[in-house]
């Protein structure tokens, strides 16, 4: 049984790859590289295609035997999608609704989808629970939506059974096994941070010393991108009838989604100092006025992924992350190209 990583090259997609090849999974990377990175794909064949290419994805059911998608494939940064929504539409939407039509047509018809805490816009309620109203404040967000819509129409109509998977900040490297995140443009707070202390950035810009919240700044949800991929994994598990955690689906017959993070809000002032301690160097910070639509305070209550995947967020603690992907941060330059190898056999 072999599963198909749309997006396997990318930052969460490649860690997902490795726990499902730890776990003796045989995994087929498709990825058209456009954000993600061929070093990144390791021990398992990788298509470069897009999802869209709908005679490129029928030609990789054809030649294996795939019994479930883990699609990650998709456009995500927030601003381009406000700037650009057609391609978000185009990317996310029209291309996940061309890759399901081929996975039914090839009669594959499980799937874990990457969903997104976005597309509950700004939340009623904090800790934010699955059945809070969603929202979205961004194409980007609106784009998760639609495709989540689509899996429930898909799922009453043609039998596809599927997961959403709606993760807070992802965050952290499994820097041992040479992955971590590699975005350019970069747009996450924790890698920002590191670059400014290692001086590939002049300062790091915080946005809104002003909100309601203890210190003022705003309030995240961090979590490790390795317990992004364990969940991945119970939840591809699941699909397959192989997780041992079971309980009667409550909403949909054939769609469920979870939250995933750690239910633990960490303000930018407290990720600052954590990364100041754990770095040993002192962040130059610029305070900046507030970013419009940024939330005060996303936290998880991720209760509903625990009982129903038996998912706990084990690596999450914001030390851990920090100190993970600072490790990334140092090692990163070894592990990318031709000194792939090296790095590997150096870590
Ligand atoms: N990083 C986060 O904090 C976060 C949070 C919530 C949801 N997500 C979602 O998780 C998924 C992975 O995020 P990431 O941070 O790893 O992003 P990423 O950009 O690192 O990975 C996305 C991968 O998809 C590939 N891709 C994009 N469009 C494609 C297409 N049309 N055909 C084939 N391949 C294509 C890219 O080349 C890349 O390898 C995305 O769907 C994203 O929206 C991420």
């Amino acid at each position: 049984m072999r599963i198909l990583v749309t997006g396997g090259a990318g930052y969460i997609g490649s860690h997902t790859v490795h726990a499902l090849i730890e776990k003796g999974y045989e995994v087929i990377v498709y990825d058209n590289l456009s954000t993600g990175h061929d070093w990144a794909v390791r021990d398992c064949e990788l298509v470069i295609g897009d999802i869209s290419d709908t005679e490129k994805v029928k030609s990789v059911f054809d030649k294996h035997k795939v019994g479930a998608v883990i699609h990650f494939a998709a456009s995500s940064l927030v601003g381009e999608s406000i700037s650009n929504p057609a391609k978000y539409y185009e990317n996310n939407v029209v291309g996940t609704k061309r890759l399901l039509d081929t996975m039914l047509l090839k009669s594959v018809n499980k799937l874990v989808f990457s969903s997104t805490c976005a597309t509950y816009g700004l939340p009623e309620m904090v800790p934010i629970t699955e059945k809070e109203k969603q929202y979205p404040i961004n194409s980007y967000g609106w784009t998760k939506f639609m495709i989540e819509r689509i899996l429930q129409d898909y799922g009453q109509a043609y039998g596809l059974n599927s997961i959403a998977l709606r993760y807070f900040n992802a965050a952290g490297a499994a820097y041992e096994a040479g992955l971590g995140e590699e975005h350019d443009p970069e747009t996450h707070v924790i890698p920002l941070l590191l670059e400014t202390i290692t001086g590939k950035r002049e300062v790091f810009s915080l946005f809104g010393q002003d909100y309601e919240t203890e210190d003022g700044s705003c309030i995240r949800d961090y979590i490790h991108v390795k317990d992004l991929a364990d969940a991945h994994v119970r939840a591809v598990e699941r699909l397959l009838g192989m997780n041992s955690v079971s309980v009667e689906i409550e909403e949909y017959k054939r769609f469920e989604c979870f939250n995933l993070g750690t239910g633990e809000g960490v303000s930018v002032l407290k990720l600052i100092s954590v990364v100041e301690k754990i770095s040993g160097k002192k962040v130059p910070v610029k305070v900046c006025e507030r970013r419009a639509g940024d939330p005060p305070v996303l936290v998880a209550e991720n209760r509903k992924a625990a009982k129903v995947l038996g998912w706990h967020p084990a690596h999450s603690s914001i030390e851990n992350i920090v100190q993970s992907a600072y490790k990334w941060e140092t090692v990163k330059a070894f592990c990318v190209g031709e000194t792939n190898q090296i790095a590997n056999r150096i870590l």
